[in-house]
């Protein structure tokens, strides 16, 4: 058997009859982060996670620019040859004190932060993982060959089912919860005060990557851990959202970051994040902490996405990030509204099976801090449009609905479903 036979059938017309023709398409020039040329016309992106808006700020360009001009391009080596910089060690200190953690390693993205702690596993260990965890932690686990436990999406009582039964096993390895922050197809947060509790019962220790949630949620933005005033062992985080760069981030106890480095093959023997990567989140993690304004930006602008699609009769789940997903049953009716509302200057997320759940397709619709109120409108009136038609919202809007209260810097954490004020 030609192990090549497989891709055949992944034509141009497959790709086209399936709608998996919405990805990967091409964007052209971009215009402060916001829009950008597609197909023609001029569209409001959407679907960035560039949440602070930074990545078009003039102060993280010429920071990035700054880095090519002194280092060059590239370190053409791996971290532990020639390729580590005093802008990596900086950045690595910057980026622990901010997330209230001992050290951390940078890495040159973050689906290799996240494989950075398979090192940590072995195969008497148990991992429990939430179901729409991303899927670099899961990689984790298999890379480190772990046994996976995992828990039905929030659900504490099936995550105490497993501790338990684990436990009932009398397997003597390690115990490891793994969870995002805040979850990249729905937007909606941890319980992680919940978490912690079963972690403490049960001996576990608590990874949480706050890729959606560093820069935005807590007092200071340090993401989900200072949103409830706790400390995970290990965050990680990619350094693509807020930090308007390309990298990623763990950030634990010095002697765990310090073991990570020599023995996690995916960082060992990989190139160094590029000095212009690097440089432009450290700009970018100056900004993040000076201008507080723009995290309170992109939760006020959420908010009222949020309550504008829900006056609609639109249903954003059980978020209450910026991250706003706009449940559209059905696969085909999700791709065809893509495409509309693309025609109608407005460029989404498409999420369908196998990124969600066949039956729960989203369209993910972020904006930054750097979008205006006229941009928020447009994407609004979009929506009202495209969603009577596909037939997802009535023709004329409910009388009543439900809203979203998004915790700003300094309030007492809210969190999903309904938004239940959690005691802190
Ligand atoms: C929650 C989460 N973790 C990890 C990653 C991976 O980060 P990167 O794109 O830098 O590899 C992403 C990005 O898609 C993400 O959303």
């Amino acid at each position: 058997m030609d192990i090549l036979e497989k891709c055949r059938p992944w034509t141009e017309e497959h790709l086209r009859r399936t709608g998996r023709d919405c990805y990967f398409r091409t964007i052209g020039d971009t215009f402060d982060g916001t829009e950008a040329e597609f197909e023609g016309r001029r569209v409001i992106i959407a679907a960035s996670h560039d949440y602070l808006g930074l990545s078009a700020d003039p102060r993280v360009r010429e920071a990035a620019v700054a880095a090519v001009r002194r280092f060059g391009t590239s370190l053409g080596g791996s971290r532990a040859g020639s390729g580590t910089l005093e802008l990596h060690e900086e950045l690595e200190s910057r980026l622990a004190e901010f997330m209230g953690q001992e050290a951390a390693a940078v890495l040159p993205s973050g689906y290799q932060a996240n494989l950075m702690l398979a090192p940590l596993l072995t195969d008497s260990d148990v991992v429990f993982s939430d179901f729409f965890n991303h899927v670099s932690l899961g990689e984790a686990v298999a890379l480190g060959r772990a046994k996976e436990r995992k828990f039905l999406h929030g659900n504490l009582d099936h995550l105490e089912e497993l501790l338990q039964a684990s436990d009932d096993t009398g397997i003597d390895g390690g115990k490891i919860i793994f969870t995002d922050g805040v979850f990249s197809a729905e937007g909606d947060l941890c319980d992680l005060p919940g978490l912690m509790k079963l972690a403490d019962s049960y001996r576990a220790r608590v990874v949480v990557d706050s890729s959606h949630d560093l820069g935005v949620l807590g007092q200071t933005g340090a993401g989900a851990g200072e949103h409830f005033g706790l400390r995970p062992d290990l965050v990680t985080s990619a350094l693509s959202k807020s930090l308007a760069s390309v990298g990623g981030v763990i950030a634990g106890p010095a002697d765990v970051i310090r073991y990570l480095r020599f023995h996690a093959r995916t960082a060992m023997f990989t190139a160094a994040a590029s000095p212009a990567n690097v440089a432009a989140a450290l700009a970018a993690l100056t900004i993040l902490q000076a201008e507080p304004q723009r995290r309170i930006r992109v939760l006020d602008l959420a908010e009222r996405l949020h309550n504008g699609l829900r006056a609609l009769g639109f249903d954003t789940g059980a978020s209450v990030t910026p991250v706003v997903p706009v449940l559209v049953t059905g696969r085909e009716r999700c791709l065809r509204m893509w495409q509309e509302l693309c025609t109608a200057g407005v460029f989404t997320a498409p999420m369908v099976h196998p990124i969600v759940r066949a039956g729960r397709e989203v369209l993910r619709v972020t904006l930054t801090a750097a979008h205006t109120d006229a941009q928020l409108e447009q994407v609004l009136i979009a929506f009202e449009h495209v969603g009577r038609n596909a037939g997802v919202i009535p023709r004329s809007a409910p009388g009543s609905h439900t809203p979203v209260r998004i915790a700003h810097p300094g309030e007492a954490p809210l969190s999903g479903p309904d938004n239940v004020r959690l005691v802190p």
